[in-house]
């Protein structure tokens, strides 16, 4: 299944979400909604409210209300997209010029604000308090999974573990609260909610787990973003954890030294490093065994063309390449 027949299946509640998403940013200071349609309007591949819309679907929602929730969390994944690309110091986003490398880091960090404020305006008129529960609480951690990240950059000690609770939080947390709060408004049953709050979760490691390895093979055209940057952060994520496990001690002191220098000029050989000792591998089965586990976790959804999607959805995440 392809991404296009992913979107498919959920056709007009996603171009509904995606009119609601670019009507919702108007503003009476200019610079704010300048910045705010750049960004929203550069796309993006709107994981996140397909998420919403497929988890409404497969649990037979009826009304309106999933197009707002879906919008809700674009929103609140893009406001962390414009803090995320400030603290990265990155300069290509959604195949554009970061808002930051064009307007500078302070009007990107205040229109990240803008966002969230506006996401959690909508989510009150959702009138769920469970929702706002869940999506307030996410919020929360995934800024400690943002600042978590921070304090172990260039830190070439960090563990295995740590690095999981990192993409948990900076990550998992939405994937896992959109289809908490899509279950949610959906009204399921507390074995359901559970199952697809856990196929959130697993399907959100996977997507961070690839998104790492691709910071090492990607392509930047494909990706719209840069590759390599993780190096230049001196941000340790699996490949790297893993690869110093594994490699020879003079390629294990070469990426400890880049980890700790946030130096970029080896990236070829780190490359080449984490691919020949079985990093990138050791990578890709950990986001397969999420995605697994996503999967086991819809066992419990009945059979429809939604459930396919969400299945289809989970294999793209450990299949993509942008
Ligand atoms: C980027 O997410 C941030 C990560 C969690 C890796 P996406 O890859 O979903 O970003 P867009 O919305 O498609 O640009
Ligand atoms: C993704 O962080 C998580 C958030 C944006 C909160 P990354 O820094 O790993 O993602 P990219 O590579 O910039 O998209
Ligand atoms: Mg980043
Ligand atoms: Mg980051």
């Amino acid at each position: 299944m392809q991404i296009q027949d992913i979107y498919h299946v959920v056709e007009k509640d996603f171009e509904q979400a995606n009119q609601l998403i670019t009507s919702q940013l108007s503003s009476d200071v200019p610079l704010v909604e300048k910045i705010a349609e750049y960004i929203i309007e550069s796309g993006g591949k709107r994981l996140r409210p397909l998420l919403v819309l497929l988890v409404c679907g497969a649990l037979g929602y009826r009304g309106q209300q999933h197009v707002k929730l879906a919008t809700v969390i674009e929103f609140l994944h893009t406001a962390t997209l414009l803090h995320d690309d400030v603290v990265d110091t990155s300069d290509l986003r959604r195949g554009r010029s970061t808002a930051n490398a064009k307007w500078g880091n302070a009007p990107s960090v205040l229109v990240g604000d803008f966002l969230y404020a506006r996401a959690f305006q909508m989510m009150v008129e959702l009138k769920s308090l469970d929702i706002m529960h869940t999506l307030a609480e996410a919020t929360k951690v995934i800024a400690e999974g943002e600042v978590f990240q921070l304090t172990n950059c260039k830190n070439p000690d960090i563990t295995e573990e740590n690095y999981f609770n990192v993409i948990r939080n900076k990550t998992a947390m939405l994937f896992e609260a959109a289809a908490s709060s899509a279950a949610n408004l959906s009204d399921a049953d507390k074995k359901t909610h559970a199952a697809l709050t856990e196929y959130g979760l697993q399907l959100g490691l996977a997507f961070q787990l690839v998104d790492d390895m691709l910071d090492y093979t990607g392509n930047a055209e494909t990706m719209g973003k840069n590759v390599g940057d993780d190096l230049a952060e001196g941000k340790p994520t699996l490949p790297l954890i893993q690869a110093m496990k594994t490699a020879s001690e003079t390629d294990r002191k070469l990426i400890r030294k880049a980890i700790r220098s946030g130096e970029t000029a080896k990236l070829d050989q780190i490359c080449q490093i984490v691919k020949a000792c079985g990093a990138l591998d050791y990578t890709q089965e950990a986001a397969l065994r999420c995605q697994r586990a996503a999967l086991t976790s819809l066992n419990v959804v009945p059979d429809s063309e939604y459930k396919k999607a969400l299945i289809g959805l989970a294999n793209l995440a450990v299949s993509r390449d942008k």
